[in-house]
């Protein structure tokens, strides 16, 4: 069975209650739920985390390696910010896929660059909760080679 790991940043447990216009109205758990069930399907097994807290995350990131076999990243805000989170993923020595909910090059012009995307092997955006599925699918597809 493979591990793999899925990383979700700031705000992102306020899934449900926080603009749901814009994020939708499925929870956290919901998406965690989902994701399990995707993976289960592919025979993998899913870590699934969520942090408000960016030294946190870099932590998670660094400590994957060797753990993991694949990793998705929803880094929420710190995706358009975070050169020292783009500096971790750059260690982790494994298919890192992208994800968000919502499109964020479709959204305002501080949401376009991410550096997530300049280590990422794949990007799935503005798909909502599908999104982790199909990224689950991928990183499925990509592992399997
Ligand atoms: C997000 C998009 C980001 O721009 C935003 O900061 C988020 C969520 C998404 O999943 O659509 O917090 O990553």
């Amino acid at each position: 069975m493979k591990k793999i790991i899925i990383l979700n940043g700031p705000n992102l447990n306020l899934l449900g209650i926080r603009e749901p216009e814009v994020y939708g109205i499925d929870t956290l758990r919901d998406l965690e739920d989902l994701c399990h069930q995707k993976a289960y399907s592919l025979n993998m097994k899913v870590d699934f985390r969520q942090t408000n807290h960016e030294g946190e995350m870099i932590e998670w990131v660094q400590e994957a390696r060797g753990i993991y076999e694949g990793m998705i990243i929803n880094a929420a805000a710190w995706t358009h910010t975070s050169l020292a989170l783009h500096d971790a993923l750059k260690i982790v020595d494994m298919p890192i896929i992208e994800v968000h909910l919502s499109n964020p090059k479709e959204r305002e012009t501080f949401r376009h660059f991410s550096y997530v995307e300049l280590v990422a092997v794949h990007g799935i955006a503005g798909k909502g909760p599908e999104g982790y599925t199909e990224a689950i699918e991928k990183l499925a597809e990509i592992l399997s080679k």
